[in-house]
C-alpha cells in the first residue's frame, strides 16, 4: 500500500487501502486533506472509516478514531471480523479509539451549546492528542453530532476550519463523518461542512430490482483529479469492494 510514484507537482497521497477508492482518487486522499464522508444511516460510513484507519495502522501510521455517537468498545466488534484486522494494532498503539464523551467530561464541556472559547479548547485538546500520539489518520464519527452543540454556521465553520488546520499542520489526514437524511439535497446537515471540507465522499442507497444497494461517489477532492462516477459498494469480510454502477454493478 505504498504511495504511488506521483508526477512532479502532485501532492503526496494517503492511500485509503481500499483499492477501488484509491484508484478513483489516483493514489489516495491528498495528505493533510479534511474529507467529509457523508451519507444517510446504514450506508457504510463507519465501516469505511474504520477500514481507512486499519489499513493506515497496518502500514505503520498511527490512527485515531474519535467516537462521538457510539461507545468505542462497540465499534471494535465492526473490525474484528475483518480478515486483515490484527488486534495487536490496538495493544501496540497503532490504532486508538477515544470516546468524545470522555473528552467533553475531561474538558468540562458537558453543555448543550459550545462557545467560541469551548471550540478552541476542544480543537487544542484534539491537536495535543494528535501531536502526542503522532497521529497520521484521524476519523471523527460523527461531525454532525459535534455540530449539534455548535448550533450556528459561524461556530461550525470555526470548528471545522480550526480542526482541519491544526491536524493538517501535523501531517494528519482526516475523515469527518457526516449524517444526512436520505432525501437531503445537500451533503451536510448545516450546509457549511461541505463548503469548507477539502473533499466530499457521498455514500447512498439505491433501490434496484427489490434490492437496496449501497453506493459511493467522490463529489470533490482538492489536490487530485478523480472520477465522479457512481460506484456500487459491497461490504465484505475482506473489506469494501467497489464496482462502477454502469459496468454491471447492481446487475444492470
Ligand atoms: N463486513 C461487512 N459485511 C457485511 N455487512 C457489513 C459489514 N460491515 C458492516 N456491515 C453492515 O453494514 C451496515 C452499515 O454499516 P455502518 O455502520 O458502517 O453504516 P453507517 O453509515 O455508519 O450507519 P449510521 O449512519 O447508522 O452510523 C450495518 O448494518 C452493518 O451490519
Ligand atoms: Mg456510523
Amino acid at each position: 500500500m505504498e504511495s504511488l510514484k506521483l508526477p512532479k507537482g502532485e501532492r503526496e497521497r494517503c492511500p485509503t487501502g481500499i483499492e477501488g477508492l484509491d484508484n478513483i482518487l489516483n493514489g489516495g486522499i491528498p495528505r493533510g486533506n479534511t474529507v467529509l464522508l457523508t451519507g444517510s444511516c446504514g450506508t457504510g460510513k463507519t465501516t469505511m472509516s474504520l477500514e481507512f484507519l486499519v489499513h493506515g495502522a497496518l502500514a505503520g501510521e498511527n490512527s485515531l478514531f474519535l467516537s462521538v455517537t457510539e461507545a468505542s468498545s462497540k465499534l471494535l466488534s465492526n473490525v474484528i471480523p475483518y480478515e486483515f484486522f490484527d488486534e495487536s494494532l490496538i495493544s501496540s498503539g497503532k490504532l486508538t479509539f477515544i470516546d468524545m464523551a470522555a473528552m467533553y467530561d475531561r474538558l468540562g464541556l458537558e453543555k448543550s451549546e459550545f462557545t467560541f472559547e469551548d471550540i478552541s479548547l476542544l480543537v487544542d485538546s484534539i491537536g495535543e492528542i494528535v501531536e502526542e500520539l503522532a497521529i497520521k489518520r484521524l476519523v471523527v464519527d460523527s461531525i454532525t453530532s459535534v455540530c449539534y452543540r455548535l448550533k450556528t454556521e459561524e461556530k461550525i465553520r470555526d470548528f471545522i476550519l480550526r480542526l482541519g488546520k491544526v491536524v493538517s499542520e501535523k501531517g494528519c489526514t482526516t475523515i469527518l463523518v457526516s449524517e444526512i437524511s436520505p432525501k437531503e439535497e445537500r451533503y451536510s446537515l448545516y450546509g457549511v461542512e461541505e463548503a469548507i471540507a477539502d473533499g466530499i465522499i457521498l455514500m447512498g442507497n439505491l433501490e434496484r430490482r427489490g434490492d437496496l444497494l449501497r453506493t459511493l461517489q467522490v463529489v470533490k477532492m482538492r489536490g487530485t483529479q478523480h472520477s465522479r462516477t457512481k460506484y456500487v459498494l459491497d461490504l465484505t469480510p475482506v473489506g469494501l469492494l467497489l464496482v462502477p454502477l454502469l459496468k454491471g454493478g447492481g446487475g444492470v
